[in-house]
């Protein structure tokens, strides 16, 4: 494959004209980066292909909230299920949150399980400060009256990779690693039967959002982090470096608001409220839209780009537990183990969530 060099100032533009000379099919089976920034995928017409199954991992959260929305209203992933975990808010209400998410959609059908109400290791830290106590404030939905299916999260996880042709189904993880650490470690054959791993979390450039050093859903729970990145599984991360490019501007949160039906106006409502706290935290022009980028990535990844690099999660130390310790300038010869994601094209991305929302 031809090698190219481009610098770190490269944007995603740039690296999109560089792709379009490859194979993209090829491309992005064998998940190459080349000459160390990559930009991925290809977004195959869903009539061409068979609808992508996916797990979906979740603490909602009203980023994980849109995020969900956005994968029932795009025809190109089938939801196997949505297993929750203790994370931005306890357990309790994560999973309740879920449903009432795919009750907006108009998905009771969807299955929702209870995982993990607690890290592996630690306890449990929530941000109830960013999310409200909810851990969905911003707009009340009604109860839901979708059952919360009685089969335990991890059960289901691996029932289900156990169940399904091997490598056919991809977790798209959103929140604390735990359910999926569990699993792994409750059942390691089923880490030659995953997909991929496509998750929110960690951070190089931008470093930390919720320590100076460590991003929230690593933080919670570094050690289920240090299980998932030792799998060896494939393994796409989005971090904060990505996320804080996809910014909900007040056109944007407006776009969403000017939608049709209700979905829209709750998720602007939901983007309004974990904005006043985001803009006076990083002075931007509207919050970063976190867990939206793990699904947008799944539907378009040619609008993403990043390297295949070695990332490995610290555990111990007290000043930067949870850091995402990456090896962005290939500086050991630590074995490469993430496509750790560095650029978006945020306009793109928006068009594409407010397109889906639209569809609901
Ligand atoms: C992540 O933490 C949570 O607050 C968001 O839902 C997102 O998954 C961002 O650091
Ligand atoms: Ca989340």
């Amino acid at each position: 494959m031809k090698k190219v060099r481009l610098s770190e100032s490269s944007q995603t533009d740039m690296a999109i004209d560089i792709f379009k000379a490859f194979d993209r099919r090829a491309f992005i089976q064998s998940m190459v980066a080349i000459g160390g920034l990559a930009t991925f995928g290809a977004n195959w017409p869903a009539s061409a292909q068979q609808a992508r199954k996916i797990i979906i991992d979740a603490d909602p959260g009203q980023d994980d909230a849109i995020a969900i929305l956005v994968a029932l209203a795009s025809p190109e992933l089938s939801v196997l299920g949505i297993t929750c975990v203790a994370g931005n808010a306890p357990l309790a209400l994560t999973q309740k949150n879920a449903r009432m998410v795919c009750e907006l959609a108009g998905r009771p059908d969807i299955l929702v399980f209870a995982g993990a109400d607690r890290p592996l290791k630690r306890p449990l830290v929530t941000a109830g400060h960013l999310h409200g106590h909810t851990g969905l404030d911003g707009y009340t939905l009604p109860d839901p009256t979708m059952p919360l299916q009685s089969q335990p999260a991890v059960e289901f996880i691996i029932e289900t990779l156990r169940r399904e042709p091997v490598g056919t189904v991809t977790i798209a993880a959103l929140g604390p690693l735990t359910n999926i650490a569990t699993a792994l470690q409750r059942a390691p054959d089923i880490a030659g039967r995953i997909e991929e791993i496509v998750m929110m979390g960690g951070a190089y450039f931008e470093v930390g959002n919720i320590t100076p050093t460590a991003e929230f859903n690593v933080y919670v729970d570094p050690d289920a982090a240090q299980v998932v990145f030792a799998s060896g599984i494939k393994l796409t991360v989005v971090p904060l470096d990505v996320t804080h490019q996809v910014l909900a501007t007040a056109a944007r949160a407006q776009a969403m608001r000017n939608l049709p039906g209700k979905v829209g106006i709750v998720a602007a409502s939901w983007v309004d409220f974990f904005e006043r706290f985001d803009k006076e935290k990083y002075g931007a022009d509207g919050a970063p839209i976190h867990d939206p980028c793990v699904i947008g990535y799944l539907l378009r990844p040619d609008l993403f780009s990043g390297r295949l690099v070695n990332v490995e999660i610290e555990t111990v130390s007290e000043l930067t537990v949870g850091m995402t310790v990456t090896d962005w300038w290939r500086v050991t010869r630590r074995v490469p183990n993430a496509t750790f994601l560095r650029y978006v094209n945020a306009q793109g991305l928006f068009d594409l969530i407010i397109e889906r929302l639209g569809r609901l």
